[in-house]
C-alpha cells in the first residue's frame, strides 16, 4: 500500500466484539488505560478503535458529529487522551448511506469525512460494507483511501466488505488490511447467519496466504479471546492460529476487566513475536489428518514456526518430521512458545501430545 503503513499487522483494541453498541466515552477511555496498566501496550498493543454507533447526526453543513449522550466530550478530545497514553486512535464508518448499526455511512460525504477524522487525529479507519446498494466496492475503498490521503494524516485504512468481492485480488494498492470472511463468533465451529467460528475463518483465510504481505494483511476478523464462549485451550489455539495466519490481532474483549488466562494469552510475547515477524509471509496448514493439523510459516533469519493443532474433542498425538518443513537445519533449536522453554536441538522431528481443541507452537532456529 502506498500509504506504507502496517509493516507487521496491526495489534490493539476494538469495542465491537465485547460491546457492540453499546458504548461511550469512559468505555473507551478505560480501555486505552487498561491497554497500559495490562501491559497490552508493551506487548505491541498500539490502536484503541471504536467501532460502529459513535455516531450523531450530520451538521447543516454535512460534517458528522459524535453522539451527544455517548461521546458527549466529542472525538477530538477522546483522541487526545489515547494519544496521551503514547497510543493510536481508530474510528469506524460505512461505504454506504448508514453503517451496519444504521448510523449515517460516509456515502457521497468521503473527503468531508476523512478531512474531518484528520482534524480529529484518527490513525486508522475501519470502513465497512453495509447498504451500499450497487457500488463498486474497488472503486468505493480506493475513493476513500484517497480522501484519507489528501487529509495528509496517515492513517491505516481496514477494508470490511466481508471477501464477498474478493478483495485480496485487489485491495493490496487500497488498504493496509482487508477482511476476508463474515463476522466472527465467540465459538468453535459451524455458520450462524453471518456469524462464523474459529474453524470456519481458519478455513476461509488459510488459502488466501499468498496475498498477504507487509503493508497488506488478510484479516480474519477481530480476537475473542477472553469472551467467554470458548474455553482457555480454544482461546490459546485461536490466538496461535491468528499468529500463523499473520492476521491483525486486535483484542475484542472487556480489556479492562479481564482474567488472568485471557492477560497470559493476549500477553503471549513468544507468540505475538510470530504474528509480528518482519518477513512478513502467511503461515500454511501443511498437513491434516482427520481433526490434527500441522502448520508451518516461514520467519525472518531462516526460522520457522511450527503449529500442531487439534480441532477436536478427544486428546491425541501428533508428529512431524523436519524433513516434511523443508528446513535448512537437521538440528535446530526448538522453543515451545507456550511453555515459554527452550527445548534444545533437536534431530529428525518433534512430538507432542494435544489437549482437546489444544495446539501445540514452536520456534525452530537454525
Ligand atoms: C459488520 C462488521 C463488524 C462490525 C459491525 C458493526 O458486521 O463486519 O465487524 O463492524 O458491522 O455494525
Amino acid at each position: 500500500v502506498p500509504n506504507g503503513l502496517a509493516k507487521t499487522p496491526p495489534m490493539g483494541w476494538n469495542s465491537w466484539n465485547k460491546f457492540a453498541c453499546d458504548i461511550n466515552e469512559q468505555t473507551v477511555r478505560a480501555s486505552a488505560d487498561a491497554m497500559v496498566s495490562s501491559g497490552m501496550k508493551d506487548a505491541g498493543y498500539t490502536y484503541v478503535v471504536i467501532d460502529d454507533c459513535w455516531h450523531g447526526e450530520r451538521d447543516a453543513n454535512g460534517f458528522i458529529q459524535a453522539d451527544p449522550v455517548k461521546f458527549p466530550s466529542g472525538i477530538k478530545a477522546l483522541a487526545d487522551y489515547v494519544h496521551s497514553k503514547g497510543l493510536k486512535f481508530g474510528i469506524y464508518s460505512d461505504a454506504g448511506r448508514m453503517t451496519c448499526g444504521k448510523r449515517p455511512g460516509s456515502q457521497g460525504h468521503e473527503y468531508q469525512d476523512a478531512l474531518t477524522y484528520a482534524r480529529w487525529g484518527v490513525d486508522y479507519l475501519k470502513y465497512d460494507w453495509c447498504y451500499t446498494g450497487t457500488r463498486n466496492a474497488e472503486e468505493a475503498y480506493a475513493l476513500m483511501a484517497d480522501a484519507l490521503k489528501a487529509s495528509g494524516r496517515e492513517i491505516i485504512l481496514s477494508i470490511c466488505e466481508w471477501g464477498t468481492n474478493k478483495p485480496w485480488l485487489w485491495a493490496s494498492k487500497i488498504g493496509n488490511l482487508w477482511r476476508t470472511t463474515g463476522d466472527i463468533g465467540d465459538y468453535w465451529s459451524g455458520k450462524r447467519e453471518w456469524r462464523r467460528g474459529i474453524l470456519d475463518i481458519v478455513d476461509e483465510n488459510e488459502p488466501l496466504a499468498p496475498y498477504a504481505g507487509p503493508g497488506h494483511w488478510n484479516d480474519p476478523d477481530m480476537l475473542e479471546v477472553g469472551n467467554g464462549g470458548m474455553t482457555t485451550a480454544q482461546y490459546r489455539s485461536h490466538f496461535s492460529l491468528w499468529s500463523m495466519m499473520a492476521a491483525p490481532l486486535i483484542a475484542g474483549n472487556d480489556i479492562a476487566n479481564m482474567d488472568a488466562a485471557t492477560r497470559s494469552i493476549l500477553l503471549n510475547r513468544d507468540v505475538i513475536a510470530i504474528n509480528q515477524d518482519v518477513l512478513g509471509k502467511q503461515g500454511r496448514r501443511i498437513r491434516r489428518h482427520g481433526d490434527l493439523e500441522v502448520w508451518s510459516r516461514p520467519l525472518s533469519g531462516g526460522r520457522t514456526a511450527l503449529l500442531f493443532f487439534n480441532r477436536g474433542a478427544a486428546a491425541a498425538p501428533v508428529a512431524v518430521r523436519w524433513s516434511e518443513l523443508g528446513l535448512t537445519s537437521a538440528r535446530p533449536k526448538v522453543r515451545d512458545l507456550w511453555a515459554h522453554r527452550e527445548l534444545g536441538r533437536i534431530a529428525n522431528g518433534h512430538s507432542a501430545t494435544l489437549e482437546p481443541y489444544g495446539v501445540a507452537m514452536y520456534t525452530l532456529t537454525p
